[in-house]
């Protein structure tokens, strides 16, 4: 774990919160890198679930909601995690994190019966709306974006026209005061959501599951999440959260051990009959063909976008033997990033042979072109072994070289990252070579 943070601050991809003022723990920024991968998995994760197919429709929703929803959803009640507190430190801490909290006991040697009973702490983040701070106007950061789905959708139903079976997804930040953050991105208070209400009829609900799970699968395929390291987990009935009748964990082997990356639910029609009974809305569907009113059911993916990024950063992340051709690293081991290139921050890089002006000026304007279309990279500095090698570093698919045979033969040569195959490529084709290369 400690070579991906190192790479991803010494890169861009992600930076330590407020570190000018000593940093806020469990807190992290995307940088100039880390804003591009984010963005690419979003826009891959919204083209594949929304954009190609006929039954899905977007929604972004704010982030706070009326606090009715967070009555009505269950979550002012049951949205907690069991806390004990330390009798000797008064550090707080999860009930049901047993490693942590025997590590912590091993930190106060002498001390016998260190915990308080376990409590429940609620995982809401309260926040007042308007300038007075009472009870009246207390208000939560949303927890899951899946309540903003829930409530529009009426609005959804009656501007759409939208037929059964057929899903909302949203984009969004959601905000969770958690016990204990932590193992980088992978638990903030902090995080986003890509999440898919799929509204069905209740007979139906075994092969909508089943479709989604075959969806979920796709898409780990698709982003780069390596397949050997996920697992499937049925969580047993007695475990299952408030709302859910089945859920199915997608569990990854992060770099510090096997956690929850993504989660698959059955969650009924427990929101949608909870917010029409207290709102006194109908939200219902009904039949053409039959006529039928009936509130529908529910199928949920959710899916975290930061947890995404760190199991596709473990997934890419690959040392070898030097490969770049940088002389000064050649005993080192070297890092490329084997990202899918549909997420990659960087599409392909311009690499001059030489800074000579006759090579850097026709190297700029290839660039120029190629950044109306696509995210690159134009690097005239150290030699083009260390240019290649930063390259690989940040996963970028092609490199494209523009040596002093170009401006003769009107060719450059485009290395593949993967391969480190070299081909020539005519400069008049090398745009519609590299779209088809990264479609
Ligand atoms: N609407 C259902 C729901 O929110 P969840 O299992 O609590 O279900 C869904 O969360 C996903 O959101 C998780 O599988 C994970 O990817 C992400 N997630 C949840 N809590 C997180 C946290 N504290 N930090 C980062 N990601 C988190």
């Amino acid at each position: 774990m400690e070579k991906i943070v190192s790479l991803c601050k010494r890169r861009g991809f992600i930076f330590p919160g407020s570190e000018i003022y000593g940093g806020l723990a469990n807190s992290w920024d995307y940088g100039p890198l880390g804003v591009l991968l984010k963005n690419n998995i979003k826009a891959l994760w919204w083209k594949m679930f929304v954009t190609e197919r006929e039954d899905m429709v977007g929604l972004d929703s704010s982030i706070i909601y009326n606090p009715k929803v967070w009555q009505v959803s269950g979550h002012l009640e049951n949205f907690t995690d069991p806390l004990v507190e330390c009798k000797v430190c008064h550090g707080r801490f999860r009930a049901d994190h047993e490693d942590i909290l025997k590590e912590h006991e091993a930190s106060h040697k002498k001390a016998k019966d260190i915990w308080t009973e376990a409590k429940n702490f609620n995982l809401m983040f309260k926040t007042s709306i308007g300038a007075t701070e009472d009870k009246t106007n207390e208000a939560f950061l949303r927890p899951e974006t899946a309540q903003g789905i829930f409530i529009n959708f009426k609005n959804v139903l009656d501007s759409t026209n939208k037929r059964l079976p057929f899903g909302i997804a949203q984009i969004g930040k959601a905000f969770r005061n958690e016990i204990t953050p932590g193992n980088f991105v992978f638990r903030t208070r902090e995080f986003e959501q890509m999440e898919i209400e799929y509204f069905i009829k209740e007979k139906d609900w075994q092969e909508h599951f089943k479709h989604w799970e075959g969806e979920m699968k796709r898409w780990i395929k698709a982003v780069g999440v390596d397949e050997k390291k996920v697992k499937y987990h049925d969580i047993p009935s007695d475990e299952l959260a408030h709302y859910s009748k089945k859920t199915v964990d997608i569990e990854f082997e992060f770099p510090f051990g096997l956690d929850e990356l993504y989660g698959l639910a059955y969650r009924t029609d427990h929101d949608l009959k909870a917010h029409a009974k207290a709102s006194g809305e109908k939200l219902e569907y009904r039949d053409p063909e039959t006529n039928e009113k009936f509130v529908p059911h529910v199928i949920e993916p959710s899916l975290g976008v930061e947890r995404t990024v760190l199991a596709v950063l473990a997934s890419a992340y690959t040392e070898s033997a030097a490969r770049s051709g940088d002389k000064e690293a050649v005993h080192e081991t070297e890092i490329t990033l084997k990202l899918p290139k549909a997420i990659a921050p960087i599409k392909a890089a311009i690499l001059p042979l030489s800074r000579k002006e006759e090579l850097t000026k026709p190297a700029k304007e290839i660039y120029k072109e190629l950044q109306k279309n696509f995210m690159c990279q134009y690097d005239d500095t150290a030699s083009i072994g260390k240019r290649y090698r930063r390259q690989d570093e940040i996963g970028t698919p092609y490199c494209i070289t523009f040596d002093f045979d170009s401006l003769e033969d009107k060719k450059v040569t485009v290395r593949d990252r993967d391969t480190m195959e070299q081909e020539r490529i005519e400069i008049s084709e090398l745009l519609n070579y590299l779209i088809n290369k990264l479609n």
